[in-house]
């Protein structure tokens, strides 16, 4: 029996979540759902916002389906997102980037670099450890390398090597292990890749990169689709798999109806591809580009229909593969 855990979590996840929710329910009515409550507002109710039994039960799903949970800038809050990731030991974070013109896979690696969590506050002074280790480093270019290859594209890998000199260690353990494999590869300074990847997004297949660039160079590339409303993500270990939109809990937004749920869709597109259903993953991505032709689309994309309305366009438009 294929086990989902979902995971709402707080603000849009709530509304984006049941949306998806419904979709995979409707292609796969015999797997087993179960809910797990963490997040922000799990820690206003009780005080703990993920407990240990909580990481335990989301061990035993097969694959988890995540809304967006809320980090309060708090000295001492810990983000549950990132404790998840890391007891999960979910290092490959693929944040697809594609439409007609361009098909861009961004890999960040998810564990390491500046979100190692390894901090001291003083009264005069603030530190974070940027941690790039060798095994980190190995694993998440095999992964990129794997995609590149299935994908017959080009490997850029993205770093600042010009001054940190982690990131040389990075990019060289990256080049070394494309060059073994015999993957084409390319390297970039961040920066200039950021510009380049907005002004030229046909150059790229998959790009490879340290942590918290990722984050950023992923958000930055939403805009070549329509913003983060659009863009999933899959956060994949040797063990265990967790699929998210790659936005945030939008407080600004939350509880209104507004929330564009095929973020959170295609998410789910990620998730069957994963499970090995890679016809039902289509037939999500059909589904969304029906609607989307139909000019159906939330406030974000410039149209008026409400969360709910587009989930109930995208299950009229979603054809089961026989
Ligand atoms: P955000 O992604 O939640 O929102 C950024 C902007 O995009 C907001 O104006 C929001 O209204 C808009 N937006 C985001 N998703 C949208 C959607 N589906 N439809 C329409 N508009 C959408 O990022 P922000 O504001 O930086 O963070 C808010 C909270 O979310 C914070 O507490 C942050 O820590 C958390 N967060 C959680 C993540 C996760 O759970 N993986 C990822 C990013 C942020
Ligand atoms: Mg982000």
């Amino acid at each position: 029996m294929t086990r989902i855990a979902i995971v709402e979590g707080d603000g849009i996840g709530h509304e984006v979540i049941p949306v998806a929710r419904r979709v995979l329910e409707l292609l796969h009515p015999e797997y087993e759902y179960f809910d797990v409550d963490v997040g922000y507002g799990r820690w206003e109710r009780t005080g703990c916002p993920c407990t240990d039994p909580d990481i335990a039960e989301l061990k035993t799903a097969d694959a988890i389906l995540f809304g967006a949970i809320t980090t309060p800038p708090m000295k001492d809050y810990q983000s549950v997102v990132l404790r998840i990731r890391k007891a999960l030991d979910l290092y490959a974070n693929l944040r697809p980037v594609k439409n007609d013109r361009f098909d861009i896979m961004i890999v960040r690696e998810n564990t390491e670099g500046l979100y190692s969590g390894i901090e001291e506050l003083t009264p005069d002074r603030a530190t974070t450890l940027r941690i790039v280790s060798r095994k980190g480093s190995v694993r998440i270019a095999r992964k990129a390398i794997d995609l590149a290859r299935k994908r017959k594209g080009l490997l850029t890998v993205g770093h600042k090597a010009n001054v940190i000199k982690s990131d040389v260690f990075f990019r060289d353990i990256c080049l070394a292990e494309a060059k073994a494999a015999g993957i084409p590869c390319n390297d970039k300074f961040i920066d200039a890749l950021s510009l380049d990847l907005l002004q030229h997004p046909e150059k790229y297949s998959v790009v490879v990169t340290t942590n918290m660039f990722g984050d950023i160079l992923s958000d930055v590339a939403a805009y070549l689709v329509g913003g983060l409303g659009l863009v999933p993500s899959a956060n994949i270990g040797d063990r265990y798999a967790l699929f998210e939109p790659v936005h945030g809990s939008a407080p600004d937004i939350a509880g209104r109806n507004m929330a564009n749920p095929i973020a959170a869709v295609r998410s789910v597109s990620m998730l069957l591809d994963y499970l090995g259903d890679s016809r039902g993953a289509v037939a999500v991505e059909e589904s969304v580009r029906q609607v989307l032709g139909k000019g159906i689309c939330t406030r974000d994309m410039g149209g008026t229909t409400g969360t709910r309305e587009l989930g109930n366009a995208l299950v009229q438009s979603l054809r089961r593969p026989d």
